[in-house]
C-alpha cells in the first residue's frame, strides 16, 4: 500500500477502461474505481481488473447507519478490493462497523482490504464548515478530529490534502495511512484542483499514496505520463 500510484479510472464505462489500459501492456497497476463507474458498470468492473492483476481502490465514500455500512462492507471484501473508504462523518460506531463487515467479508486466506476515511471533502470551504456543518473550530482542526476519530475506531488512515499529512501523521503515527489526490507535476494543468501539489512535495510530506487522475488520463501518452509522475513519486528524477 505505501508508496503507491493509484490512478483514478475516470471513465463512465468499462469500453473506454479496456481501451485505456491496453496501452500499460503487463504492468500492474493500482487502479481506482469511483462512483460513476462502479453504478454503471456494477461488480463486473471490478472482476475484469482483478483479472488484470490490477490493485483496487473502490472509492465509494459510504456513508450510512452502521449496520447498512457494515453489510455493505461485507459485500465490498467480497470482491476482493484492496481499498475501500466511507466518511468519517458518519461517526466512530458507524467506522467500526465498516471494518467489521469487512473483517466478515473477506474470504479465508485473503487480507482484508484496508479501509480509509474521508475527513473533509476537499471542495468543502471553511465557510461551509462554520456555517452549514455548524462546527465551531477550523476546517484544518475538523479534519484532526475526523482523522482521530478514524483511527479510534480501527481505520488504516484517511483520504487528505497533501498539505494535510504531515499533520496527520505527526499526531497519529507514520503507519496511519495519508492517500492523497490533487496531485499534478509541476508542468501540468490544475483543471478543477485548487490546492495541487506535485508528486516530489507528496513525497517529501511523507504521503502513502497519491491518487492522480487526469495528469494520466487525459494525456496525449498515458503511458509516458503515468511512468514520469512515478519516477518523480518514487524519487527517480528525469
Ligand atoms: O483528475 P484528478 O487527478 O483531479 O483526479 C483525482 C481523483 O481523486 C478523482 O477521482 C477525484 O474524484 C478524487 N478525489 C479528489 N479529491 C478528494 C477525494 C477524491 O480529487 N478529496
Amino acid at each position: 500500500m505505501k508508496d503507491s500510484l493509484i490512478i483514478a479510472l475516470d471513465f463512465p464505462v468499462k469500453s473506454q477502461v479496456i481501451e485505456f489500459l491496453k496501452q500499460f501492456g503487463n504492468e500492474e497497476l493500482f487502479v481506482k474505481v469511483g462512483m460513476e463507474l462502479f453504478y454503471s458498470e456494477g461488480p463486473s468492473i471490478i472482476e475484469e481488473l482483478k483479472k488484470q492483476n490490477h490493485k483496487i481502490f473502490l472509492d465509494l465514500k459510504l456513508h450510512d447507519i452502521p449496520n447498512t455500512v457494515k453489510s455493505a462492507m461485507k459485500v465490498l471484501a467480497g470482491l476482493g478490493c484492496d481499498l475501500v473508504n466511507v466518511h468519517a462523518a458518519g461517526g466512530t460506531e458507524m467506522m467500526a462497523a465498516a471494518v467489521e463487515g469487512l473483517d466478515s467479508g473477506t474470504p479465508a486466506g485473503s487480507k482484508r482490504p484496508y479501509c480509509i476515511a474521508v475527513t473533509q471533502l476537499t471542495s468543502t470551504s471553511e465557510a461551509q464548515v462554520s456555517k452549514e456543518q455548524l462546527i465551531a473550530v477550523s476546517l484544518q482542526d475538523s479534519v484532526l478530529n475526523y482523522a482521530g476519530l478514524a483511527q479510534k475506531s480501527g481505520l488504516d488512515g484517511v483520504v487528505c490534502s497533501p498539505l494535510e499529512a504531515k499533520l496527520i501523521q505527526s499526531q497519529l503515527g507514520l503507519d496511519f495511512l495519508t492517500v492523497t489526490p490533487g496531485i499534478r507535476p509541476a508542468d501540468s494543468e490544475l483543471q478543477d484542483q485548487k490546492r495541487a501539489a506535485t508528486p516530489e512535495f507528496a513525497k517529501a510530506q511523507g504521503v502513502s499514496a497519491i491518487v492522480v487522475g487526469r495528469p494520466i488520463t487525459r494525456s496525449a501518452n498515458p503511458l509516458g505520463s503515468y511512468l514520469s509522475i512515478k519516477n518523480k513519486w518514487k524519487g527517480v528524477y528525469k
